[in-house]
């Protein structure tokens, strides 16, 4: 067991990671007060809002119950949760503050397209430091190359008053979007990384005493901070290096006739590799895969270690090399040309659950099909129009050729072909239903289309034989079907 000392925490960064941890603490621990600050007061007027910035399953839930109590308290302390851009207030009232800050790839300057861009991070470490009038424990959520702990500590010590003093910890976040508040209340780990001194235990412990609120002991694991963060970005290399793995395979399948689900079930079944993140699909995406690995490559090269830097970049350059050929594979299919060609692309997420749309596979796929100069038409349920058009740096004549549709029904009428992009639950058939969503009707939806009728299932998540039956020609990842132009390879 361990004291829960702390009362007040803040959260820089109110966006995938500090929000909803912000929400989950305020939930579960009632005599904290959490203020979750950012830079940017529209992120922070949407949380003060009925909607959200961000989508996630009982995110909304967790926020309305914290204000509901909060408005029948009789306390001085009138609600645990405060969404606020006054960073400077909510500094100097915390014990305890995480970093929640984003850390992109970086674009220019030193390791452009590697390295992480630690800008935004040092600057809001520099205003903590320059505010702070008692000390502070500063614990690093954000993914970070190993090593950042002790640059942040030094960075504090350089800006702040010298009777003022801060621990800092590494405590990487394992959360998933679209199942985030899930992964926050039940994770199958929470990693704290600390100097292996007195003070940085003491701060470890201090840390943990929050966690214990919800999160088991036993699954609170201790560690130092060059560990913990070459442990998140090892976990996300592995998971991405794991789901090229697979989609490489699923494209031997694709040349072979052999079916990826029975070659991942084979693979799956044995208890030395276990049955998660072994489905193909059109790639992955996500704002953290290829960031984290890039990192990793870079702070590899760095240390002279080459060979294993180009063993991790593969694993990026085959997703891009597997989101190409995915793209191939449907010209290929519809005769060598989609020119003129109505096609619609359903889901543009990078997965299901979220309204994040950053790497995601769509993207790239809808900038091929426009390339090859088709009419594209995309419905995504939870993606704004607006950010769709942000993400495709549409020329004019590309944007007179796209349509976003409000419908899935309006969208898939008139196409010659629609590609599943995102594994939303609703678009499943109806044979293949899930209780909870509303299925797509596929029977109105082929009626609504015009010949050839393909279905590219870019997710693996359609029923076959129910999509042939209606008459669509029906391609999915890693099987061959009848219009695959592919020579047969001899293995
Ligand atoms: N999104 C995920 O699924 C996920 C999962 C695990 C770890 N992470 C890591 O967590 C970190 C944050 O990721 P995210 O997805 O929440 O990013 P995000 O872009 O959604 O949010 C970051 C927020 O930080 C704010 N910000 C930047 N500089 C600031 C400053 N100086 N002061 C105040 N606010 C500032 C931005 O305005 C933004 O709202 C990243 O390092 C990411 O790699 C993300």
């Amino acid at each position: 067991m361990y004291p829960l000392d702390i009362n007040r925490i803040a959260c820089i960064g109110a966006g995938f990671v500090g929000g909803p941890l912000g929400a989950v603490i305020a939930s579960k621990c009632s005599s904290v007060q959490v203020t979750v600050v950012d830079k940017d007061p529209a992120r922070i007027h949407a949380w003060n809002s009925e909607s959200l910035p961000l989508h996630e399953l009982q995110l909304a839930e967790i926020i309305s119950d914290i204000r509901e109590h909060a408005e029948k308290s009789t306390e001085c302390v009138k609600s645990r949760l405060i969404f606020s851009t006054d960073i400077q207030t909510a500094v100097q009232k915390a014990q305890l503050i995480f970093l929640c800050i984003d850390t992109p790839t970086r674009t220019s300057g030193p390791g452009s397209g590697f390295a992480p861009d630690l800008g935004n991070l040092k600057r809001a470490i520099e205003a903590i430091a320059r505010t702070a009038t008692d000390d502070k424990i500063l614990v690093a959520k954000s993914t970070v190359p190993s090593g950042t702990s002790q640059v942040i500590r030094m960075l504090f010590e350089q800006h702040c008053r010298p009777d003022v003093k801060c621990e800092v910890l590494s405590n990487p976040e394992f959360l998933s979007e679209g199942t985030a508040i899930h992964d926050l209340l039940y994770p199958n780990r929470v990693v704290i990384g600390s100097q292996q001194t007195v003070s940085g235990k003491d701060a470890a412990r201090k840390l943990a005493g929050v966690y214990q609120a919800w999160v088991p002991p036993s699954r609170i694991i201790f560690t130092d901070s060059l560990s913990a963060e070459l442990g998140k970005l090892a976990a996300n290399a592995m998971l991405a290096q794991r789901v090229s793995n697979i989609n490489t395979l699923g494209t031997i399948c694709e040349a072979t006739g052999a079916r990826i689900e029975s070659v991942s079930q084979i693979c799956g079944l044995d208890p030395r590799i276990g049955p998660h993140m072994l489905k193909a699909s059109l790639g992955w995406g996500g704002g953290c895969f290829q960031k984290d690995i890039l990192s990793l490559v870079n702070a590899t090269r760095k240390l002279g270690l080459d060979q294993i830097a180009s063993y991790w970049e593969s694993v990026v350059w085959m997703n891009e090399h597997h989101k190409l050929n995915f793209q191939k594979r449907l010209v290929s299919c519809m005769g060598g040309s989609i020119k003129g060609r109505s096609i619609t692309v359903l889901g543009f997420a990078f997965k299901k659950g979220t309204s994040d749309t950053k790497n995601s596979p769509a993207i790239s796929l809808i900038r091929g099909l426009l390339a090859c100069q088709a009419q594209v038409i995309i419905y995504d349920p939870m993606v704004p129009a607006k950010q769709i058009i942000t993400d495709l740096h549409l020329t004019p004549g590309e944007l007179e050729r796209t349509t976003i549709s409000h419908s899935p029904y309006s969208a898939c009428s008139g196409a010659n072909a629609v590609v599943v992009a995102t594994d939303w639950d609703n678009f499943l058939c109806e044979l293949s239903r899930n209780d909870e969503a509303q299925p797509l009707n596929w029977e109105h939806i082929l009626k609504v289309m015009q010949e050839p009728k393909f279905i590219f299932d870019g997710r693996n998540i359609l029923d076959c034989d129910f999509i042939r039956k209606l008459g669509g020609r029906y391609v999915r990842v890693g099987s061959p079907s009848e219009w695959d132009q592919l020579p047969v390879a001899s293995l």
